[in-house]
């Protein structure tokens, strides 16, 4: 059972002050961001960063994203160019992190050694505040431990890290519910490392046609963006196969974005937008496949999704999902 005390309203002055507090402290605070729950450190202090890792037992080779509350603050910790000063105008307060020459003010622990740093400014009022009352960038990655469905709910967060970190903020549901898109700037041709929350034909409408990186055995991999990831305990396929796709007696759970033709097949079903609505769909999208994985299913079988929009990043979760180790 997790501690009532370690869950604290995000919205009461109060508990964002003590949150700063043991920010400022070296300790770790999950708090609510727009895309998902994130865990958080002050990014100039190398012990509290090393926690965040030990916590998630998230492998060092895996950069974290730094969070700050303005474009002026980013300055702090990373070189802007003029595109990236567009983009951060028309994106920012959001769910795009940007890849960018780190400053010397960023401890080599957070970037996983790289000479480039990703970094955001969430939109969420209460991550904000909390930024702004800790006096310092947050190094957050999602709260969850490493390669599982990221948090979208305080709950989720205290199911799993609820023993081992120091403070929850609550601010409730996540409005976007995936995380940010990450879009590197640290080459010549700005490339999408990760969709994500701000679609990529929005990032399209400010620098013309993109790249979205995909792994190839003959590139190297970015660090984090590993094939299996967000991955649920169960065992899940994505399928477009209406008939004989299950085996006899099998339990399966059905995630779409759609209602089925046949709910009655499946031992539970996910609808994730009636409607067809590819951003409600992707509020609820983690939501589900968590109460899915909890079912103890013996598989969890995921109707593909249009890939436009947020549904490029929920086809991407849903594959790295689905990938063998
Ligand atoms: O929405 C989000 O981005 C959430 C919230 C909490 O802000 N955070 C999040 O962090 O999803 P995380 O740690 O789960 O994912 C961060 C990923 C890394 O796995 C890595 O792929 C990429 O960001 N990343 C971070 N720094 C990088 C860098 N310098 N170069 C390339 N990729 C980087
Ligand atoms: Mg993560």
């Amino acid at each position: 059972m997790v501690s009532p005390a370690l869950i604290a309203d995000a919205f009461d002055l109060e508990a964002i002050e003590k949150a700063a507090q043991i920010i400022r402290g070296g300790g770790l605070v999950a708090f609510p961001t727009e895309t998902v729950y994130g865990l958080g450190a002050d990014v100039e202090n190398p012990l509290a960063v090393a926690r965040i890792f030990e916590v998630k037992a998230r492998p060092k080779i895996d950069p974290v994203i730094v969070h700050v509350a303005d474009a002026a603050s980013a300055s702090k910790y990373g070189i802007f160019s003029e595109l990236a000063s567009r983009l951060t105008s028309r994106f920012w307060p959001g769910a795009l992190s940007l890849v960018v020459t780190k400053t010397s003010s960023v401890p080599s622990i957070v970037t996983a050694g790289l000479d480039t740093v990703a970094i955001r400014v969430p939109s969420h009022a209460a991550a904000l505040a909390l930024i702004r009352a800790s006096g310092c960038g947050i190094a957050a990655p999602s709260a969850n431990l490493f390669g599982y469905v990221s948090p979208t709910t305080a709950q989720h967060v205290a199911e799993q890290l609820g023993d081992k970190i120091d403070l929850i903020l609550d601010g409730g549901a996540c409005t976007i519910g995936v995380e940010s898109t990450i879009l590197s700037l640290a080459d010549t041709i700005p490339l999408v490392l990760r969709a994500g929350g701000v679609a990529v034909e929005a990032l399209e409408s400010v620098i013309g046609d993109l790249n979205v990186s995909i792994e190839t055995a003959a590139r190297p991999v970015v660090p984090g963006q590993m094939k299996r990831h967000y991955a649920t305990r169960t065992r899940l396929v994505i399928s477009e196969q209406e008939v004989e796709e299950l085996n006899p007696g099998e339990r399966a759970g059905l995630l779409s974005l759609l209602p089925p033709e046949h709910p009655e097949r499946y031992a539970a079903v996910e609808v994730l937008s009636t409607s067809g609505n590819l951003n409600e769909a992707a509020a609820k999208f983690f939501g589900a496949l968590r109460r899915l994985d909890l079912l103890s299913l013996d598989r969890i079988i995921a109707r593909p999704m249009p890939e436009r929009g947020l549904g490029l990043a929920l086809m991407d979760r849903l594959r790295r999902c689905s990938a063998s180790e």
